[in-house]
């Protein structure tokens, strides 16, 4: 792989604890992932996101860290992730980690201390003020829980700020033994041989009276010294920004900063398409993406580990989100629905067919999320995001194989819904069912990598004649792959306007088959939800 690996990589995004259980304790662990590494070779992925291992006390899974420089015991060793690299490596999979610089555990030693002792030296590595109306016009990320960024620390006297959850206080980058203590940080997990970092909550990091406090000059600032510094030290790692911004927003990320960066605002868009059964949503925020800069990517993504955030649309489009997919409250947090991919879709094969086939092929690298190769579902009984956070199904035992620890000391129960429950959805099943979502995804896996046009191609939108079909082209150097996309649950006719294309001959991908040349309106009839990824070759 080259400099550039991420844009041909497919990601996979990794929940440890819910992966495979080594050691019989009920949670799952490095040694567990270790384990099941040839399973994701098998599945076709190049690079592996582990979601937080810090020592924690978990009251955010992780994401609440108090010690930046350690595994947590529950997890294994710093030895056993020395180990779970190099065995990866070794099979030639990369390896991110999740990089969360905003915030840490109000159990860190830097808060205990700081908020105990006015004369600390980590006083100011967190953000105090005696006025909590200050930086009002931030607004409260997890507004299920939190009423305001600020919280009062009767230790101290005085409030602290937090983004997130009251026990996340926000580090003070406007220190700069915080921003050097964070470099650190990264320099220690690179040096351990990490490929980089998935980097959590990047806009929040500096505050300024009367702004939004979001992707601040100052936060840009700190982003190009981090990467300059990875640039000079190390070779081929990454940065991934996670930052829940519109577009255009995200440009200046691109500058100097990260390679690569979610593309929030496509992610429900794709769900609203396939919901209203019009290409309309995708091509109008695809429009709006603006060009970014030859080493940088788009990361792709159905789901993750949080709620679908539907903060990137308007209020008139949450709504209608939230009452197609959403009906009971019970699926709602925050602004957002905790569901998994394959129940969202109504545990429609064809629906999350339909979408893989987007994510596989529209501009970026695609992020798949653990278990939603095997349609997995979710508990929305659960409670925060821990419904899609279950472990992972890998056959039909007792703990779905997951763990041999008894049912009951398990960190979250398996599944046991009617349609998702682990007896019938697992990777062993999977595995013998030639039919099996696992088997097709796969296939997909390996027909995208026959091509760098999906990775690395531009993209140009094809007239179709009919909004629910959804056609374009990616060209790389000389190579050239039409998508066409139905949908429509329905049956649906596609007159192509071929243009310059016309001459050429597709080749379906997947199954090699030969259709007749392309003219300059070319139809196509599609099935419901089908879509075709078809190569364009030059007849001789
Ligand atoms: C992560 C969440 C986490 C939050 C606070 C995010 O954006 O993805 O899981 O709760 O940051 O760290």
């Amino acid at each position: 792989m080259s400099d550039h690996w991420y844009k041909d990589a497919i990601f996979y995004e990794v929940y440890v604890r819910g992966f495979f259980d080594s050691n019989g304790d009920g949670r799952g662990d490095l040694p567990g992932l270790i384990a099941k590494l040839d399973y994701l070779v098998e599945l076709g992925v190049d690079c592996i996101w582990l979601l937080p291992t810090y020592p924690s006390p978990r009251k955010d899974d992780g994401y609440d860290v108090s010690d930046f420089v350690g595994v947590h015991p529950e997890y294994g060793t710093l030895a056993d992730f020395d180990r779970l690299i190099a065995e990866a490596h070794h099979r030639g999979l990369k390896v991110i980690g999740d990089l969360v610089l905003n915030h840490c555990s109000s159990e860190h030693p830097w808060f205990l201390s700081a908020r105990s002792d006015p004369a600390s030296p980590y006083r100011d590595y967190f953000v105090w003020s005696d006025d909590a109306t200050q930086y009002k016009d931030a607004r409260v990320i997890f507004s299920d829980t939190e009423r305001s960024n600020w919280t009062y620390d009767a230790v101290s006297g005085r409030h602290y700020w937090h983004r997130f959850y009251a026990h996340q206080p926000d580090l003070n980058f406007d220190n700069p033994k915080v921003q050097d203590e964070m470099m650190g940080v990264a320099d220690f997990w690179l040096r351990r041989g990490l490929d980089g970092f998935r980097c959590d909550a990047v806009p929040y990091l500096f505050e300024r009276e009367g702004t939004s406090c979001e992707s601040l000059p100052e936060t840009h600032a700190f982003v190009k010294r981090l990467r300059a510094h990875i640039d000079a030290n190390f070779t081929g790692r990454i940065l991934i920004a996670e930052a829940n911004q519109w577009p255009e927003d995200l440009v200046p990320y691109f500058d100097g900063e990260f390679q690569m960066a979610f593309h929030f605002p496509l992610m429900p868009r794709m769900f609203m398409a396939l919901r209203q059964e019009t290409k309309k949503p995708i091509v109008e925020i695809l429009q709006r993406t603006p060009q970014i800069q030859d080493g940088c990517q788009w990361g792709l993504f159905l789901r993750n580990h949080d709620e679908l955030t539907l903060e990137m649309v308007t209020d008139a489009e949450r709504d209608y989100l939230y009452e197609e997919y959403a009906k009971d409250p019970q699926m709602r947090l925050n602004a957002g629905i905790r569901r998994r991919l394959s129940p969202l879709l109504g545990g429609s094969r064809r629906r999350v067919e339909l979408l893989h086939g987007l994510l596989l092929s529209l501009p970026g690298s695609p992020f798949l999320y653990y278990g939603d190769e095997l349609g997995m579902g979710d508990n929305v009984y659960l409670g925060d995001r821990d419904g899609v956070r279950t472990p992972m199904q890998w056959s039909s035992d007792v703990n779905a194989g997951f763990s041999r620890a008894e049912p009951a000391k398990l960190y979250s129960p398996v599944s046991m819904d009617a349609v998702y429950n682990y007896q019938s959805i697992n990777v062993e099943v999977q595995n013998r069912s030639e039919a099996s979502l696992l088997r097709w995804v796969r296939r997909m896996i390996r027909a995208r990598k026959t091509t760098r046009a999906f990775g690395r191609g531009a993209l140009a939108f094809v007239e179709t004649e009919n909004e629910r079909v959804l056609a374009f082209v990616r060209t790389y150097e000389k190579e050239e792959v039409l998508v066409v996309a139905n949908l429509s649950r329905f049956v649906q006719p596609a007159s192509l306007a071929m243009g310059v294309h016309a001459g050429k001959r597709p080749r379906e991908i997947v199954g090699e088959a030969v259709f007749p040349v392309l003219t300059e309106r070319y139809f196509l009839s599609l099935g419901p939800h089908a879509f075709y990824w078809f190569r364009l070759e030059t007849p001789t």
